[in-house]
């Protein structure tokens, strides 16, 4: 049996509670929202796990979450990190069948930023030999997020938009569409990414920055009548395209990268054509979710991992113990994942 440590190394939170703010997914210095810690290993409680970590992802979530303006509260001194993957290294009550497995898996209470970390049984998935760690760091918020997304659009038509299209997201997003049929359109704001978003699967490439993009998308909406907008953007230009979009359009905003509010300007718009504007979540998602819908998504998520369908892009490790002085330089990189190794 494997005798753990008392403590262990963590990157935790410098403040707690919600800001107030919302600035954004960026950082100047880690060091303004976490410290480094050595803390007691913590105990699994009933329904949990203790999980000795492989790697942990940076997501997005994360950096809104150690900023204090995230869906959830921060509690000051707790290991920050919402997902990784690792071996489970002891059960609490109810939980002992993980026992041994190499799983990825959703923090609860104490992150993924750690060498120990505790995750609830219920978010845990037991990864197949063929997924790497790196792709099992990554293998439950942006894969389930796809997934049910993508469900959403397909029930709306043959077309669909998305922007930030470069981000991890947007790839399996446009991967997945093109694989089931439909005709992803993607917004990126950067142009020598268009080739690559065409090879992962984009039907269509619109520049944001391009002068004339309203009015490009104008035309491309008239042809292919997308009517789900899946937006990670949310400024005035996502506020254009829905505009553009043909009567019953769904502008469906699941994150927040500008920090831009946007003004609605046809309010018409929702009453004579029957637009909508609402949000996704992915943890509304998993309440609102039968098991048996859920354990289907996330073997077709491992499916379309382990044979090569879905990769994690990774644009740069960093070990636990160099994260606080590097990982606002290392988020910089806008071609893939931060990936945390202990
Ligand atoms: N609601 C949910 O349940 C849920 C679940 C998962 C993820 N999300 C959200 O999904 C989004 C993507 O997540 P991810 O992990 O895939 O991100 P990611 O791989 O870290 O990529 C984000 C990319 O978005 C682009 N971007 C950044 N700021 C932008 C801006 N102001 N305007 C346009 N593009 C911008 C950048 O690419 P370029 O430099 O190439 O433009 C950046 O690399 C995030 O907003 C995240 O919070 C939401």
């Amino acid at each position: 049996m494997t005798t753990l440590p008392q403590t262990m190394f963590a990157t935790v939170l410098l403040h707690g509670g919600y800001s107030g703010e919302a600035t954004g997914p960026y950082i100047e210095s880690a060091g303004d929202w976490l410290a480094e810690a050595e803390l007691p290993v913590p105990e699994p409680g009933p329904g949990q796990v203790l999980v000795k970590l492989r790697a942990a992802s940076v997501n997005p979530s994360d950096i809104h979450f150690i900023k204090g303006e995230y869906g959830q509260p921060r509690v000051k001194g707790a290991p920050a990190g919402f997902e990784g993957c690792g071996d489970v290294v002891a059960t609490g009550q109810g939980a002992e069948a993980l026992k041994g497995q190499r799983v990825a898996f959703i923090t609860a209470g104490s992150g993924a930023w750690a060498e120990y970390v505790l995750a609830p049984a219920m978010m845990c998935i037991p990864l197949r030999p063929e997924i790497s760690d790196e792709d099992g760091a990554a293998q439950i918020v942006n894969p389930l997020t796809a997934m049910a997304m993508v469900d959403i659009a397909r029930n709306a038509g043959d077309a669909f938009v998305v922007s930030a299209a470069t981000s991890q997201l947007g790839k399996l997003m446009c991967g997945l569409g093109r694989d089931l049929g439909l005709k992803p359109i993607a917004l990126v704001r950067r142009g020598e990414t268009v080739e690559m978003l065409k090879d992962h699967g984009a039907a269509e490439v619109l520049v944001t920055t391009d002068p004339i993009i309203a009015d490009k998308f104008a035309k491309i909406s008239q042809s292919l009548k997308p009517r789900v907008f899946l937006d990670a953007v949310a400024d005035q230009l996502s506020e254009q395209v829905f505009c553009a979009m043909p009567n019953q359009a769904r502008w469906i905003c699941y994150g927040k990268l500008s920090a831009e509010l946007p003004k609605l300007t046809q309010m018409g718009q929702l009453i004579f054509m029957g637009k909508q504007i609402e949000g996704f979540w992915l943890t509304n998602w998993v309440t609102s979710t039968p098991p048996q819908d859920q354990a289907r998504v996330v073997a077709e998520v491992q499916a379309r991992f382990a044979d090569g369908r879905w990769k994690t892009d990774v644009s740069e490790h960093l070990a636990l113990r160099d994260l606080v002085p590097n990982l606002a330089e290392a988020l910089k990189k806008s071609d893939g994942k931060v990936i945390i190794t202990p």
